[in-house]
């Protein structure tokens, strides 16, 4: 019988993953398709309930559940435990529901895709300190990078991020402007630089140093303000269309034990989001 996953979600119809997971159960001749399924968040419960009655194989979570679904589970695994955040489950054999966290680990592996060998044992800064920061400042640490420095606009998120993970630290963002040239791997995980959002970056980029690598998680624009001005400055480049891929692939893999190709989906986004970028 043919399998079905799912990414549930508010709102949930921009989601590229649907067509990103669909792509890569025919490239891998696997009977399953993958729907995105509209929830929200006061009909959380019934829709786990739901999916569970109706068969669905496993699925993805996305904002705003991805903590709140976690008291619906069974098993969490121990990453997503320390995120207090799950983005897949798993429906096991027996039935029971098991959650992970694939958005850090996923980060960690599009960087590796490219930068592996100039990142690591080196000084990381990463702006922000929402989830996402969260999640993969811990996946850093966990792959052996670091140390890792936090500076935010609310100080407060940032110490208190140093206090989840070993030897972090926290800069104001006048303090890591005035070091940026210290480090060698630098994140951007805050919204600011989103097309339609927030316009503009949230440091002055003026003393990234030659040679450093520069990752921004936004996809939208492909190349935001913040990651032209690190080109500029002689910094390699990352942005968050590999980070999203490799979450999916992480979560595929979960789901049917197969690692999908992540290169040429990374290609096939970029086109659908209207651009060539290159990456040196
Ligand atoms: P996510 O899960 O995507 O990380 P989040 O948890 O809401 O989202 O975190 C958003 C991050 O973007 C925070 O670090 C936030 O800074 P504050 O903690 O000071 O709110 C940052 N952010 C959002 N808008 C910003 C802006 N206009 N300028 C600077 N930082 C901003």
């Amino acid at each position: 019988m043919k399998k079905w996953y799912a990414v549930i979600g508010d709102p949930i119809s921009q989601s590229m993953s649907p067509s990103m997971h669909d792509e890569w159960f025919e490239n891998n001749e696997l009977q399953a398709t993958y729907i995105p399924v509209h929830v929200k968040e006061e009909n959380l419960e019934d829709a786990v309930l739901s999916l569970k009655t109706l068969g669905c194989s496993g699925w993805n979570v996305t904002v705003p559940h991805k903590s709140s679904i976690i008291q619906y589970l069974d098993e969490i695994d121990s990453f997503a435990q320390q995120m207090n955040a799950v983005n897949t489950v798993e429906v096991l054999p027996n039935g029971l529901l098991r959650g992970s966290n694939t958005d850090g680990p996923g980060f960690v592996r599009s960087l590796e895709e490219l930068y592996e060998v100039r990142c690591k044992e080196s000084k990381v800064l990463i702006i922000g300190a929402g989830g996402a920061a969260r999640g993969i400042g811990y996946a850093l640490h966990k792959a052996g990078y670091g140390p890792i420095t936090f500076t935010n606009r609310t100080l407060d998120k940032a110490r208190q991020l140093c206090t989840e993970i070993p030897e972090a630290k926290a800069l104001t963002i006048a303090e890591a402007e005035q070091s940026l040239s210290t480090y060698r791997l630098i994140i951007q995980t805050t919204s600011v630089g989103m097309n339609f959002a927030q316009k503009g970056m949230p440091l002055n980029p003026e003393n990234i140093a030659d040679g450093t690598v520069v990752a921004d998680i936004i996809y939208n624009p492909l190349k935001t303000e913040f990651l032209i001005e690190a080109e500029k400055r002689g910094a390699f480049i990352l942005n968050g269309t590999g980070m999203f891929v490799h979450q999916g692939a992480l979560a595929f893999e979960k789901w049917t034990g197969i690692r999908p190709n992540t290169e040429e989906m990374n290609e096939k986004i970029t086109d659908t989001l209207g651009g060539t970028y290159v990456n040196r």
